[in-house]
């Protein structure tokens, strides 16, 4: 089997972006301004803006049972994704209700729908996929013992796995966490596992360091606007983000996760390649939608210099 250079393996759902001017409260109906659909899901953003930029992906997921099965599978093939390691499930298709409003953030809510059959099993179909890749990306859509389970597969062959814990699961054991090489929490789910505060940035380099005094390797915090923090047990860095005016942040913690997977299989260095991912997320919050909004690699070249 040819090694790929990235194996996600996650969720994909259908993403129903409404824009709005601001949300009803109870009881009440308010107009908005635009709706669409898209492709959506943390795992198949990641796998699709890594592909666009010419990485070879392989991705691990389950579809529905349903038209929007059909679709996601076609979108995957469009995008150049090796899909033999999606299923379909018994359940319909992942869903997210999503809401952006004029400052370009996003409310989103997700119904998992087959993404929660993509059990522990289905990764031992899928054995040869885990061990021919350069690196393994996961994220939270999906059961948590799968993760597990990925994590013990990826070390069994010694393959690298980054973690990137979207949503937010009070549950994730650290134990499993100590075993990745990259865990990229935003600020908020940084938060959220150490239980400190995260809004300045000392507090963010604190909570970043508690867990690599844990045990973890590389945490990249994701910060917004502000950037990524790389903390290390040698290093502390914070890559500064690229400043553009935002219309839609929605994916764009995907894209980046996506993007630096691909600089980092590439074999980018880790200050390179966060560097590199925060100029491919800067591009997709300056247009509308998740997968619509992830530029290729001619257009990220149009834009900003190789080095
Ligand atoms: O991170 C953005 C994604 O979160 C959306 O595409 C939505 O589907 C949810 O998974």
């Amino acid at each position: 089997m040819k090694k790929s250079d990235v194996l996600v393996i996650g969720s994909n759902m259908i993403d129903l972006m409404t824009y709005i001017k601001r949300m009803p409260v109870a009881g009440e109906t308010v107009e908005a301004d635009d709706f669409s659909m898209g492709f959506g899901g943390k795992g198949a953003n990641q796998a699709v803006a890594a592909a666009r930029l010419g990485a070879q992906v392989s991705f691990i997921s389950m579809v529905g049972n349903d038209s929007f099965g059909e679709q996601q599978l076609a979108n995957f093939k469009a995008a150049n994704i090796d899909v033999s390691g999606v299923g379909v499930g018994h359940k319909n298709s992942g869903a997210a209700p999503i809401f952006v409003d004029p400052t370009a953030d996003n409310r989103i809510l997700i119904v998992k729908g087959a993404n929660s059959e993509l059990t522990p099993a289905v990764l031992d179909e899928h054995l040869d996929m885990i061990r021919n890749t350069k690196l393994i990306v996961l994220q939270q859509e999906i059961p948590l013992e799968t993760n597990y389970h990925a994590i013990d597969l990826a070390n069994r062959y010694g393959v690298p796995v980054l973690l990137n814990p979207a949503p937010a699961n009070k549950q994730l054991d650290m134990e499993h966490v100590r075993r990745v090489d990259f865990f990229s929490p935003n600020e908020t789910e940084l938060a959220t596992l150490t239980g400190l505060p995260t809004e300045s940035m000392d507090e963010i380099s604190r909570a970043a360091q508690r867990l690599v005094d844990m045990g973890v390797k590389n945490v990249l915090v994701t910060i917004g606007s502000r950037g990524v923090l790389w903390v290390s047990a040698t290093t502390s860095q914070l890559i500064d983000a690229v400043r553009v005016d935002a219309v839609d942040t929605t994916g764009a913690g995907d894209s980046f996760i996506g993007s630096f997977a691909n600089y980092y299989a590439q074999g980018e260095t880790v200050p390179k390649a966060l560097r590199h991912a925060n100029e491919y997320a800067a591009i997709t919050v300056t247009r509308r939608g998740t997968q619509k909004s992830y530029p290729t690699a001619e257009e990220v070249a149009a834009m900003y210099q190789p080095s």
